[in-house]
């Protein structure tokens, strides 16, 4: 198979320059982050949201998977973002009527206290990962864990400051997130009330490139080996795919949540905070209609209000009422396949762009 050696693949020990985004609430399941990094990539859990206990276990069965090869776990660090007429009874009163249609009690039983990113990390990093990557936030929180335990810190920005920052606060690798990319904003800098920073993935990548001397990783519609070989060329030295792995076969992604993907068209995708108080990309479904309403809360009490809607919505493949997160490339995604493919077409298909783009240059 092709090689494509960089600062990032010398730096965290792996093959191949692809690193699997951490996505909490399922896709990243023990057998996905295992897959991708048996296959020379990163796999990264992403473990906001889960108990110390089920990261311990989902990063030991990952590692059972993994072998030798590297493994990450990715969280959360937002600070809470309030909302100015939020109102917790208006709220409830519309997820009334979906708890009753999918069976849940209404009011939901109070759940136990979420751990906190550090937590979570240690957790991980007692369990065998090898690699702290962080969204939403500064990573300071963590940063001295990842340092005590000798591992690469990872940190996801979505603007040229912020990544000023997270060097600044001890990233070895900054991903920068461009304004395609599906999931949550990971703008930490920008006041709520402000415009969400939607800097496109070609402008952030080259910007950021230039402003920080660590390995740039380049996310936000990168599909296939041609965005591979696109991020190489703006200056990046890997590339983190959500969307392109939401579609394989390991992936935690009920069929109705892929079959909108691959129909999705580039203008479709819509940039929401009804989800969770804090703007997120994705397709948009009854779920962000019902929720995107005066007296919606910010981040993370509206994150935490459906949070057994979208639940038990994607137990049930309900496509309708559960979060689907996606980029505005979507519909690149292709047919359902290991992640051990995805990975190898992703790698062969960024060589031969690169020898494609060396025949018109003419040498
Ligand atoms: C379903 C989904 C869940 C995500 N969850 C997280 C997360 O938990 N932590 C994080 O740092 N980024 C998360 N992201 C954002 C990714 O890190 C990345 O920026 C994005 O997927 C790149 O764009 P793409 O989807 O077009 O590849 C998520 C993205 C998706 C699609």
């Amino acid at each position: 198979m092709a090689t494509l050696a960089t600062r990032l693949t010398a730096l965290l020990g792996i093959r191949h320059p692809v690193l699997l985004a951490g996505m909490a609430g399922g896709p990243t399941t023990p057998e996905l982050v295992g897959a991708v990094s048996a296959a020379g990539g990163l796999g990264v859990f992403g473990v906001a949201g889960m108990s110390t206990e089920a990261v311990h276990d989902a990063v030991t069965r990952a590692r059972a998977i993994a072998g030798s090869a590297p493994i990450g776990v990715n969280v959360l660090i937002s600070p809470a973002v309030p909302r100015p007429g939020a109102d917790p009874d208006r709220v409830a009163e519309v997820l009334a009527p979906l708890r009753a249609e999918l069976g849940l009690p209404h009011p939901p039983p109070a759940g136990p206290t979420p751990a906190t990113p550090l937590e979570l990390v240690q957790a991980g990093l007692d369990a065998g990962a090898t690699v702290v990557a962080t969204g939403l936030g500064d990573p300071a929180p963590v940063a001295g864990a990842a340092r005590d335990a000798g591992v690469p810190l990872i940190a996801m920005v979505s603007t040229v400051d912020e990544a000023r920052i997270v060097v600044q606060g001890g990233a070895d690798v900054v991903v920068a997130q461009g304004g395609e990319a599906g999931g949550h904003r990971s703008n930490f800098t920008v006041p709520d009330d402000a415009p969400v920073p939607l800097v496109g993935t070609m402008a952030l990548v080259r910007q950021v490139v230039q402003a920080v001397d660590v390995p740039v990783v380049a996310a936000g519609g990168i599909m296939d080996g041609a965005g591979l070989a696109a991020a190489l060329a703006l200056g990046a030295d890997g590339v983190q795919l959500g969307t392109a792995l939401l579609v394989a076969r390991e992936a935690g992604v009920p069929d109705g949540w892929r079959d909108r993907i691959r129909a999705a068209r580039d203008d479709e995708t819509i940039v929401t905070r009804a989800l969770s108080g804090r703007p997120a990309r994705g397709l948009p479904n009854t779920l962000i209609e019902a929720l995107d309403q005066p007296g919606a809360m910010g981040w993370p009490q509206q994150n935490a209000a459906a949070g057994d809607v979208r639940r038990a919505a994607a137990q049930a493949g309900r496509a309708d009422l559960m979060s689907l997160w996606a980029g505005q490339a979507a519909a690149l995604a292709g047919p359902d396949r290991p992640a051990a493919d995805i990975i190898s077409q992703f790698v062969q298909g960024a060589a031969d762009t690169i020898a494609r783009l060396g025949r018109i240059s003419g040498g």
